[in-house]
């Protein structure tokens, strides 16, 4: 996620903004820039792709900037690949105000094209730099009214910040969507920022921006307005957090903090995407995997390593179900060397968070070798897999911290719902009501995790009866059969106990003999073609004295009524289930971690990318 900082006050804001924007690393990024009101009332930048002292040393070398009034930036690439152009902020035609935001505008493609028709001479690639041409545009005397006459024209999740030499005395914000922004209260001084860690060594006194919402800072002070321009109330709060887990806004561990950002993992990776009608648009994105090419596709490779293989599992599902046609599950260190039949009529979609994956990296350049069309559904912007595929699908989860992988896990399976849809309308599969019904249940998703997060403190107790065991089977068929197998990878990542994730159906064909009190069986028997098969297991599980928990949908009395320990899940599309099904295994495997003590974030032997073979 990209980071915002901005400073007004007597002293230069330059030191205090790069400071802040290094409190802010953490939320990945790969370009930064800064721009300030000088002393002559000159609005000046310095912009450098690649890491803060980049751009440290491009100010302390070539481009020294001084002023009392700043905004900075650290970006996390969505549009427009990492570049010194493409680095925040972005100017107007004139150079008389300067724009920096998080998050995606969604309209930008036509807003771009409009404003070019008006003569706006554009410098990059970004969606951010239409806002800078439109505060311009409706310009009149009032940047506030500029401002939102702006914003009434974007569609998106956003957090923008505005400085302009028309008002040097104030800097603007704006919120729309997850994007956080919180001021800080100085003396006769304004710090701005995307998280509380950036502002903690400067005050304690904090007052949030929520959604649909405006803020003018200045050295007098700060007043928060709706997008009407009404006045809102806002009380001041002293916080209480060191930075550490200011960072983790609070949350105890990253793993948990990304846990319970999935919902908006699921909103950003859909937005922009999924439209009112059920029209899937990402055909704009994906280069040169047109319709054409997919036309021409008679088979699909999916590869991936871990997390990220189990995630392509869940769109084999929906590939086969949707588009009704042949796809093949290809471990990545096992594609490599296990003589592959790919060709030219092969898709191979590659799943990966990082992008770096050795394995990963590697069977997309043997499948490239072999004719194959690639795709691939990845959370980094740039990244060695992005270069190498056709076309990439972007997850749009944000940095993920926590070794252990979970909101890109579920941003992964969401995009792959997102494209079977599009291939099942390419091929001519399923009936146009049924993408309709899936496309719809997709904007459900958010919803639906934000419920079984709200079942974190039931899962806990769940976990404190478990933290003993010394082995757990998961069990799953069908769509959940690759949720069993995330659930096990989970818990043995980061609790270190053994843990098998098993399609049900082939219990009786060995996994049964392992039953006794002491390995607990974990079953995922929500609402589905194979509910009553998986039934059937839990209760051959309970005639051997296995403890059993299930996951469940909300109100299923004949699951409760046979297992131990119920994780329960609203219902939705069993296509679409995994994603949900998949969050109190989560939250299983995290708190027996938390009660062990275990690393959570640094699971011993682990690393977040594996880059060796
Ligand atoms: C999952 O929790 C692990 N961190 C690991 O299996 C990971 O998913 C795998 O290494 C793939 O990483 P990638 O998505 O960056 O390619």
């Amino acid at each position: 996620m990209c980071g915002i900082v901005g400073y007004i006050g007597q002293k230069d804001s330059v030191p205090i903004i790069l400071d802040a924007l290094q409190r802010l690393e953490y939320r990945g990024y790969d370009s930064a820039g800064i721009a300030v009101i000088d002393d002559r009332g000159v609005l000046c930048d310095s912009k450098a792709e690649g890491k803060l002292a980049r751009l440290a040393e491009r100010l302390r070398d070539g481009d020294p900037l001084h002023g009392p009034v700043g905004i900075g930036h650290t970006r996390w690439a969505t549009h427009g690949r990492p570049s010194d152009m493409n680095a925040h902020p972005h100017m107007d035609c004139n150079g008389r105000l300067a724009v920096v935001h998080n998050g995606i505008i969604e309209n930008y493609a036509a807003l771009r094209a409009r404003l070019l028709e008006l003569g706006h001479i554009f410098r990059s690639e970004t969606d951010t730099e239409v806002l800078a041409h439109l505060i311009e545009m409706h310009f009149n005397g009032d940047l506030e009214e500029a401002l939102r006459k702006t914003l009434r024209d974007v569609r998106g999740a956003y957090a923008i910040g505005v400085i302009s030499t028309d008002d040097p005395r104030h800097l603007l914000f704006a919120r729309n969507g997850a994007s956080p922004l919180v001021l800080g209260i100085g003396e006769g001084e304004m710090y701005v920022a995307s998280d509380t860690p950036a502002i903690l060594p400067y005050t304690r006194k904090e007052v949030i921006v929520e959604e649909g919402e405006i803020a003018v800072v200045g050295r007098e002070g700060w007043r928060i307005t709706d997008y009407e321009g009404q006045p809102i109330d806002r009380d001041v709060v002293q916080i209480l957090w060191d930075a550490r887990s200011a960072e983790k806004s609070g949350f105890k561990h990253f793993m948990l903090k990304e846990i319970f950002e999935q919902p908006n993992a699921i909103k950003e990776t859909l937005a922009g995407r999924v439209h009112e009608n059920g029209d899937i648009r990402i055909f704009e994105e994906l280069d040169t995997v047109d319709e054409a090419r997919l036309r021409s596709v008679r088979q699909i490779s999916i590869t991936g390593c871990g997390t990220a293989y189990y995630a392509g599992m869940v769109g084999m599902y929906l590939l086969r179900s949707l588009a009704r046609i042949p796809v093949a599950m290809e471990l990545a260190s096992e594609f490599r060397y296990g003589d592959p039949v790919v060709d030219a009529s092969t898709l191979v979609i590659a799943m990966s968070q990082s992008g770096e994956t050795a394995d990963t990296v590697e069977a997309v350049r043997i499948a490239r070798q072999a004719g194959s069309t690639i795709l691939g559904v990845c959370n980094v912007l740039g990244s060695h897999l992005t270069r190498l595929a056709d076309g990439t699908l972007y997850t749009r989860g944000g940095p993920e911290v926590g070794v252990a992988a979970t909101k890109t896990y579920v941003s992964q399976a969401t995009a792959l719902a997102l494209f079977a849809q599009v291939l099942a309308r390419v091929r001519g599969e399923s009936s146009e009501e049924r993408l309709r019904e899936i496309a719809l249940s997709m904007r459900l998703l958010p919803a639906a995790v934000d419920v079984v997060l709200n079942t974190s403190d039931e899962i806990r107790k769940v976990a404190q009866r478990y933290c003993e065991m010394r082995s757990a089977l998961f069990i799953g068929r069908y769509a959940n059969f690759p949720t069993a197998l995330e659930g096990a990878l989970k818990l043995k990542e980061i609790s270190y106990i053994h843990a098998e994730g098993y399609a049900a159906g082939e219990m009786k064909h060995g996994p049964i003999a392992l039953l006794d009190r002491s390995t607990p069986i974990i079953g995922i028997v929500t609402e589905d073609r194979v509910r009553e098969k998986m039934l059937s297991n839990i209760m051959e599980s309970k005639a051997r004295e296995a403890p059993v928990i299930v996951v469940a949908n909300r109100g299923d009395d004949e699951a409760a009524s046979i297992a131990d320990h119920v994780f329960w899940v609203p219902k939705i599309d069993e296509l679409l289930a995994p994603i949900v099904n998949v969050i109190p295994l989560q939250l299983f495997a995290y708190h027996i971690a938390d009660i062990e003590g275990k690393d959570v974030d640094q699971p011993r032997n682990l690393a977040k990318t594996v880059t060796v073979e």
